[in-house]
């Protein structure tokens, strides 16, 4: 294995598309391929508005019967806390909406961290187990907080976390008010894989649109290597792909970014 401070190591690769729809329609084309070329795969699944454009290509093909997730298992990165699976805005119901109850995908094969556990700890040690008892991680789609977040590991979060309870920060809930009725109703803690079940990932696939991502995507690909902006642990994987779209591309070039 490459060492991660190796002279010449490529750090990041960076691809960018067009604009948001050109972006999900390369991700979701790299991944189905990899689906289509498995028997099995297990996929790390990211919320939020910037995977939607993937999931809906996905629903599209899985229709048209040109893909089938019924060799997937998913584990998604995080649930808020306090929400009951089946709570509206839970990250549970989020992706039965948007994926989930629309393609072949087992049941059985789907984790999402519990946001009611009644032993936060104990539930979060599970999640681990389960993901090693699936043989790890594939692929792991991630997006990019304003602050630099991924999962739910703000600023300030460790490096060698697994999965976590998190207090999230008011940045986060703010930018997260939009799906709930108003910014108070928004949970105030999560449990989220940590920087370290992330970078356990075999591949990771980090997707931005927008230029309100643009700084923190150049950052997390030029920025020191620190705790005070999570995704730039990403430039020690050994192997990460920025998929940008040109908004959130300002402030990077394409190809790749090597030490
Ligand atoms: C979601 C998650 C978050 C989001 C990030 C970007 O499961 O873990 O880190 O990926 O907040 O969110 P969007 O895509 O809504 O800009």
């Amino acid at each position: 294995m490459r060492q991660p401070f190796e002279k010449g190591r490529v750090l990041v690769r960076i691809e960018i598309a067009r604009d948001y729809e050109a972006l999900s329609e390369r991700a979701a084309r790299l991944i189905a391929d990899e689906i289509e070329a498995r028997e099995r795969i297990v996929l790390g699944l990211a919320t939020g508005s910037t995977p939607l454009g993937v999931y809906r290509r996905w629903i599209e093909w899985v229709r048209a019967e040109q893909l089938s997730f019924a060799g997937v298992s998913t584990f998604n990165l995080d649930e808020y806390v306090g929400l009951a699976p089946d709570h509206p805005q839970s990250y549970w119901s989020f992706m039965q909406e948007k994926l989930f109850r629309q393609i072949d995908i087992r049941p059985s094969n789907v984790h999402i961290p519990q946001g009611n556990a009644e032993d936060v700890q104990a539930h979060c040690a599970e999640y681990e187990r389960q993901i090693r008892a699936a043989g790890g991680i594939d692929i792991q789609i991630l997006g990019i907080g304003g602050n630099g977040h991924i999962g739910f590991n703000e600023p300030g979060a460790e490096f060698g976390g697994s999965t976590h309870l998190v207090a999230l920060a008011e940045s986060t809930r703010r930018a997260n008010a939009r799906f709930f009725k108003k910014e108070e109703d928004v949970p105030t803690h999560a449990v989220t894989m940590g920087l370290k079940s992330i970078m356990n990932a075999r591949q990771i696939l980090l997707l931005a649109s927008g230029r309100g991502k643009s700084e923190a995507v150049a950052r997390a690909v030029y920025g020191d290597v620190t705790p005070d902006h999570p995704a730039s642990i990403l430039q020690l994987h050994p192997n990460c792909v920025f998929l940008l779209d040109e908004e959130a591309a300002l402030g990077v070039t394409e190809g790749e970014r090597t030490r």
